[in-house]
């Protein structure tokens, strides 16, 4: 099937088989490798794109269903004004060791903040509650996410 997919902002076409998974969309016809391939059973997280704004776990959307929908990465979290206030936070309060599952939590944690700027702690554990992390014990990560919501994208250098 011939489909059209707004992938960060850009129009990219694509022939791709019914059956493909978007993260393989993303991953290989896209050459999209920020977005994590982890378990593969909708459990890790790693996977998490958005798809219209919302945060999907893309091992369990078909590619063809993003046909006609925008779908942001993290590679297009950071923008020609720089990084994403979320960005910014995981560096300044060290919130990933290895990075594995640190796309996928960035973009929940962006989509967290568009809908509510100013989460609290429970807030943050809620929005993450889908995300595994195997390195950080989730408290740096939550920093991190409060650090995003005290330096929204205008007062971030
Ligand atoms: S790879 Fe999709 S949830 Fe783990
Ligand atoms: S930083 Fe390693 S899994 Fe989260």
């Amino acid at each position: 099937m011939n489909i059209t997919v707004t992938v960060n902002g850009e129009a990219r076409s694509a022939d791709v088989e019914p059956r493909m998974l978007l993260v393989h969309l993303v991953r290989d016809t896209f050459g999209l490798t920020g977005t994590h391939w982890g378990c593969d059973t909708s459990n890790c997280g790693a996977c998490v794109v958005l798809l219209d704004g919302e945060p999907v776990k893309s091992c369990t959307v078909l590619g063809v269903m993003a046909d006609g929908c925008r779908v942001d990465t993290v590679e297009g979290l950071a923008g020609a004004d720089g990084l994403d206030p979320v960005q910014q936070g995981f560096m300044e309060c060290h919130g990933l060791q290895c990075g594995f599952c640190t796309p996928g939590m960035m973009l929940v944690a962006h989509a967290l903040l568009e809908r509510e700027p100013d989460p609290s702690e429970a807030d943050i554990r809620e929005a993450i509650s889908g995300q595994l992390c195997r390195c950080t014990g989730y408290h740096n990560i939550v920093k991190s996410v409060r650090w995003a919501a005290e330096h929204p994208k205008e007062t971030v250098s």
